[in-house]
């Protein structure tokens, strides 16, 4: 058994984190920290945790979490988690943190894509990016995990297997993706009024999205040379769920069927990723709340291109399931414990 801790544990991640770790066979959970219910008991601030959970948050006390947690996960917006990694890491905790805090190799990127210098420079190096389809071998090490955003989870499944086997052009890389609005988190804006968002579909932060590099990143060290690579976010009403179209340039010809073939090939020993049938294409509907990305392949002849779409559910593959899958690597325990 271990003793865990989730920080930003009211925000949506941090809930999906509890709602998976309530089920897990080898897990006690043993500090659920917020600032906003800081002394109320679960069940009061969520009401579909009665008699499932008899606990209640408490403020951030680094040596308190360190005491009764072995591994924490940060669950915290983007610039808080870099804050307390350190001192957390100090006190002997494994961390996994969930935001972009630790996913940048680039110090330099962080001002122009976070708006702030980082703090913990060193942490930088030794962070192991989460993906454990393409880095489980260091995750099992790692004292300091990266988990990935939502999008770079399902542009990189997506795209990586086709880049790593030098199928397609590393220079020529389209990736349109479609978000849910808990994507952004709890806290409310404009844009994510029930009236603005709702019955409606618009991309944002075109040419901006803070993910870019993260993907850029990942692309580029998979294909060992710079990518160029176009990523178009939109917000689509729904929930949760995250659906990717992704055009790649073949550089030989290649039928649907190899296509599929290779993928399924590339992912035949993966839990968490499902290669559908020729002509089938994923949904997010069959993901929702499970740490599966599912994924389409389909070749168009005439322009010489693959089309790979992906699915996932943002909170879990995207999320809280993807880190939860991390500490499983990390504590030696299977794979699949407490997400299937
Ligand atoms: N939502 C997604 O689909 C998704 C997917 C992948 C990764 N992520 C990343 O995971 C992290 C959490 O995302 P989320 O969607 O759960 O966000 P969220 O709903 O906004 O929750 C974040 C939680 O952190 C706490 N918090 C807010 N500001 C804080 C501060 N300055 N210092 C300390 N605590 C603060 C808040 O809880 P209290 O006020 O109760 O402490 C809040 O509930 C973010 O970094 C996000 O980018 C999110």
């Amino acid at each position: 058994m271990i003793d865990v801790a989730i920080v930003g544990a009211t925000g949506y991640a941090g809930q999906e984190l509890i709602r998976i770790l309530l089920r897990h066979p080898k897990v006690k959970i043993k500090a659920l920290v917020s600032q906003s219910s800081a002394n109320k008991p679960v069940e009061e601030v969520f009401p579909y945790f009665g008699k499932m959970i008899d606990m209640s948050f408490t403020n951030m006390d680094v040596l308190n979490v360190a005491d009764a947690a072995d591994v924490v996960f940060l669950s915290l917006p983007h610039k808080a988690a870099m804050n307390v990694a350190g001192r957390l890491l100090e006190n002997k905790l494994r961390v996994i943190d969930l935001s972009a805090d630790f996913r940048l190799k680039d110090k330099s990127l962080y001002p122009t894509w976070y708006g702030v210098s980082h703090i913990e420079e060193d942490l930088l190096e030794t962070a192991v990016y989460g993906l454990p389809e393409f880095y489980r071998a260091r995750i099992k090490k790692a004292n300091l995990v990266a988990n990935p955003g939502c999008y770079p989870t399902s542009a990189l499944l997506g795209t990586l297997p086709a880049l790593a086997e030098g199928i397609v052009d590393p220079s020529d890389i389209v990736i349109d993706a479609k978000s849910g609005a808990s994507g952004a988190g709890r806290v409310p804006s404009d844009a994510l009024h029930f009236p603005e968002c709702n019955e409606s579909i618009k991309a944002y932060k075109v040419g901006s999205h803070q993910h870019t590099p993260e993907i850029e990143q990942e692309l580029s060290a998979v294909a060992k040379q710079d990518v160029n690579m176009v990523f178009t976010p939109h917000l689509i009403p729904m929930n949760r769920g995250i659906l990717s179209t992704i055009y790649l340039k073949l550089n030989k010809k290649m039928t649907t069927d190899e296509a599929v073939g290779f993928y399924r090939g590339y992912y035949r020993r993966e839990c968490f990723v499902r290669v559908l049938k020729k002509g089938e294409f994923p949904q997010t509907k069959n993901v929702t709340g499970l740490n599966y990305c599912d994924i389409g392949v389909h070749v168009d002849e005439d322009s010489g291109r693959m089309i790979v779409i992906s699915a996932i559910d943002n909170l879990v593959k995207g999320a809280a399931g993807q880190a939860i899958q991390n500490m499983n690597i990390m504590f030696g325990f299977k794979e699949t414990m407490g997400l299937i």
